[in-house]
């Protein structure tokens, strides 16, 4: 019997200079406005987009769908800088279904690996140029560029896992990093008290 055509293999080329993959089936660009509630510092958000509502960061997607299986590859780019004394940062997710876990693979620039269950356990782990973790299910994650060029990272998961952005987007994580006499510290986010 003749395969679908979903069956078949792809593949795909990463450009490890551009941070991208190609071909991909959508991007998605979030500016300092889309993510204008998690930082800290209004003020700082408000001049910044007035003064032109810098790119944040942007993900590149593809999804692999075969007539009996999903993979999600995902790369995302986010740019150096801060807003106030708060470093550039992704959205954060726990994902919807409860056993569900990713792999993100560090591929270019440094920062850190947020990571919190509902229960209040969190982990930070500091990335590098190659640095591989494995978010198991039901710890939510976001990713900070700490450093002075765009941080790029690639992520699998299924499609199934699904997002949930809100209880991430408002209350944030445990701990916020923010630029202290020029290094990246660790505070404690003021949301959650
Ligand atoms: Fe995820």
């Amino acid at each position: 019997m003749a395969l679908k055509k979903e069956d078949y293999p792809i593949s795909v080329q990463f450009d490890f200079d551009a941070g991208e993959f190609s071909p991909q089936e959508k991007s998605v660009e979030r500016k300092v406005s889309d993510l204008s509630v998690m930082f800290q510092d209004k003020a700082a958000v408000e001049s910044m987009v007035k003064a032109g509502d810098p790119l944040v960061y942007e993900i590149f997607y593809y999804g692999f769908k075969t007539s009996v299986s999903d993979m999600a590859l995902g790369t995302t780019r986010i740019q150096p800088g801060k807003v106030g004394n708060e470093y550039y940062m992704t959205k954060g997710h726990f994902h919807e279904a409860h056993d569900q876990p990713e792999i993100y693979f560090c591929v270019k620039g440094e920062g850190y690996l947020l990571m919190e269950t509902h229960e209040g356990e969190f982990q930070a782990d500091k990335w590098t140029r190659g640095t591989i973790s494995h978010i198991p299910p039901m710890w939510a994650h976001r990713v900070v560029n700490t450093g002075n060029e765009p941080l790029v990272f690639v992520a699998t998961y299924h499609l199934a896992a699904g997002h949930i952005y809100k209880d991430v987007e408002e209350k944030g994580f445990l701990k916020r990093l923010v630029e202290i006499n020029g290094e990246p510290a660790f505070v404690l986010n003021e949301q959650r008290k």
